[in-house]
């Protein structure tokens, strides 16, 4: 039986509002789950054993490249093993979690998960918190490097090619900061709509992997 891969990056453990939002999803999941913490349990950067394995006959591996290309083959299967993504992937300066991206290092090589797509298709949510806003018309409107590279990568049908929704808590640090208090009320609207978000796309995609 398939599975859900569920892959957090936030360093804020149970804080972390990307986390509490994937957590009104995983609510509405009752399927199988495989859970990644990459925060708790990082995995290293690709290194140039990793990059060179994947272009070196295996049975002319060095003992470095085996093992890295040991680790790339457990987190490529685990990641062409499920059937459905949940991916927390919130803004650390204006870009992703480096977590996240050793993880996408990893995972992304030419001719297994990308060129052709395996899992292309299978659908992912993202979800990303940030501590202000990127929205339109906010001044910090085209600077959010997070999602739109997230997507790309994820979603792209020469990249991943999974089915990509997008759920964006903004303005978590508005609880915190005297200057951002007049956008409280925004903020705690986007609370709203995120979880709702998270708990609708798990009804959806739990209809659509039972049918
Ligand atoms: C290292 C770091 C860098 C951050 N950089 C940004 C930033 O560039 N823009 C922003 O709006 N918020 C930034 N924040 C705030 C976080 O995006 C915000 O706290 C968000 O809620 C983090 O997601 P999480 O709650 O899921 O951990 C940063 C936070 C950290 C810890």
């Amino acid at each position: 039986m398939s599975y859900l891969l569920h892959i957090d990056s936030s360093s804020l453990a149970e804080a972390s509002i990307s986390r509490q939002v994937a957590q009104s999803f995983r609510e509405g999941w009752d399927g199988k789950v495989v859970y990644r913490d990459l925060a708790a349990a990082p995995v290293p950067h690709l290194n140039a054993a990793g990059i060179t394995a994947r272009i070196t006959d295996p049975a002319q591996h060095t003992y470095e490249q085996a093992a890295e290309a040991a680790l790339q083959d457990e987190l490529i299967e685990e990641f062409l093993g499920a059937s459905a993504y949940l991916f927390t992937v919130p803004m650390y300066n204006l870009s992703m979690p480096s977590v996240f991206k050793a993880w996408l290092d990893q995972v992304m090589v030419f001719g297994r998960t990308f060129k052709p797509a395996p899992a292309a298709g299978r659908p992912a949510v993202l979800i990303s918190a940030r501590g202000g806003s990127y929205a339109p018309g906010a001044p910090n409107h085209g600077l959010d490097y997070v999602v739109p590279a997230t997507e790309a990568v994820l979603g792209r049908p020469d990249q991943l090619g999974l089915d990509v929704a997008t759920v964006v808590p903004e303005l978590t640090m508005a609880p915190h900061s005297p200057t951002l208090a007049e956008l409280l009320p925004k903020h705690e609207a986007s609370m709203t709509d995120a979880h709702d978000r998270a708990r609708q796309l798990a009804a959806t995609m739990a209809t659509a992997a039972a049918a």
